[in-house]
């Protein structure tokens, strides 16, 4: 017999989910023109408008009566997905702010509660660019730093160990692309497109069916991570229950991002066949899919989920649009059909976004970010090996 806590362990420290895995689902590195580093206003912006919310949360829900610190009194914060920077020093920054209003808060009451230490630890996959991350981490810095690289789609720190983690615009990154919708014959073969997107509900199902179960697998690991009582904020896209992908701005873009690399099949730069087993890893949920995945794991309690803004709406601009889409993408082209024809579809790319206006009308951006707010909950008591 096997506690709920033993199943997670077993199920998360599978010797598989441990193996440092090489893929091409990570930014453009450095900080040159078509890097992720200048290229994600849309994520910084996103992080701006969580930045209240995690002030009065953090100061509602960290328990300093009963903080589950180790001796140093070390305060450990891990951001999943933290890409090469600088949004994650401006999360990160944020969160600590948050921390110490509420030590300070506090003292009067209880002076014996001194502003911890903080270790922050940037995970993201193992072919990040961490080298630019820590070329620019900020020179005055309050906080120890540590990097973590591997798949947040499994264990990546021991038992009990952090007190926050957060994750911001990374979660909607699938850990694979459904196999059954790049296998030509199955019924959810997804020929001519490149995303559920647009495409039939078997497609549609095999994305989902994959979320949930990288969610769980998520969820699990971070349950196992965090101390009783540790907080967790996830930031990510999704839409409004009932908004259909095709129909917003990001339907838009892949139908455009299928038509350019169809063209390059079309003058044989590329192959067809490679075209047809193309798709991206990404999965939009709705707020109630979200709350129900999150609700079924058990391990949380969603202490809020709030609408942030969708930033690009307010000043959308094709170049500027175009250069974000090629930071977060260039590594799958690239991966997939090689690096020759990066500049060339980038290039037909952006003329054919700048030629669709109606990608720029504010009534295809339907896509909706969500804040989450979550506390573990007390872990179960593990029970004794039956004799
Ligand atoms: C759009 S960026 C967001 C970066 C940063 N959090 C921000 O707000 O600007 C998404 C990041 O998630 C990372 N990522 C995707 N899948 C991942 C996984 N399974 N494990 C760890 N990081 C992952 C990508 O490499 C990328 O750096």
């Amino acid at each position: 017999m096997f506690s709920h806590e033993q199943r997670i362990y077993s199920k998360n420290m599978d010797e598989s989910k441990l193996k440092e895995g090489s893929c091409k689902y990570h930014m453009i590195g450095g900080d040159g023109p078509n890097s992720y580093a200048q290229n994600s206003e849309y994520q910084k912006q996103l992080l701006v408008s969580a930045e209240e919310l995690i002030h009065e949360l953090i100061d509602k829900h960290l328990d300093l009566e009963n903080p589950p610190f180790d001796p140093q009194n070390t305060f450990k914060i891990a951001d999943f997905g933290c890409s090469i920077g600088p949004n994650a020093f401006f999360a990160i920054e944020n969160i600590i702010a948050a921390i110490v209003n509420k030590y300070k808060s506090n003292q009067n009451k209880n002076p014996n509660h001194p502003i911890p230490e903080f270790q922050i630890f940037f995970n993201d996959l193992v072919d990040n660019d961490f080298n630019t991350l820590f070329t620019n981490l900020p020179t005055a810095r309050k906080y120890f730093v540590a990097g973590v690289p591997g798949s947040f789609h499994g264990r990546l720190f021991p038992k009990s160990t952090l007190h926050f983690a957060h994750c911001s615009t990374a979660l909607h990154w699938l850990s694979r692309v459904p196999e059954a919708v790049a296998k030509r014959g199955s019924t959810a073969w997804n020929k001519g497109k490149i995303h559920y997107s647009g495409a039939g509900e078997e497609v549609k199902e095999a994305y989902a069916g994959q979320y949930r179960e990288d969610m769980e697998v998520f969820l699990n690991a971070r349950g196992e991570e965090l101390v009783d009582g540790g907080l967790m904020v996830l930031v990510l896209i999704g839409f409004r229950d009932g908004v259909l992908c095709s129909d917003s701005s990001i339907g838009g873009v892949f139908d455009i991002l299928i038509s350019c690399l169809q063209d390059l099949a079309n003058m044989g730069k590329i192959s067809e066949e490679k075209v047809d087993s193309f798709n991206l890893p990404f999965y939009y949920p709705s707020p109630s899919e979200l709350k129900g995945l999150i609700e079924a794991n058990g391990l949380f309690n969603i202490e809020r989920m709030a609408e942030l803004g969708a930033p690009m709406r307010r000043n959308p601009d094709a170049q500027v649009l175009t250069s974000h889409l090629r930071a977060v993408i260039e590594g799958l082209i690239e991966e997939q059909f090689g690096d020759g024809i990066v500049e060339e579809l980038f290039t037909i790319y952006l003329d054919r976004f700048a030629k669709s206006p109606a990608l720029l009308d504010d009534r295809c951006w339907k896509e909706t970010n969500y804040f989450v707010f979550l506390k573990r909950k007390p872990s179960f008591p593990i029970a004794e090996p039956l004799l």
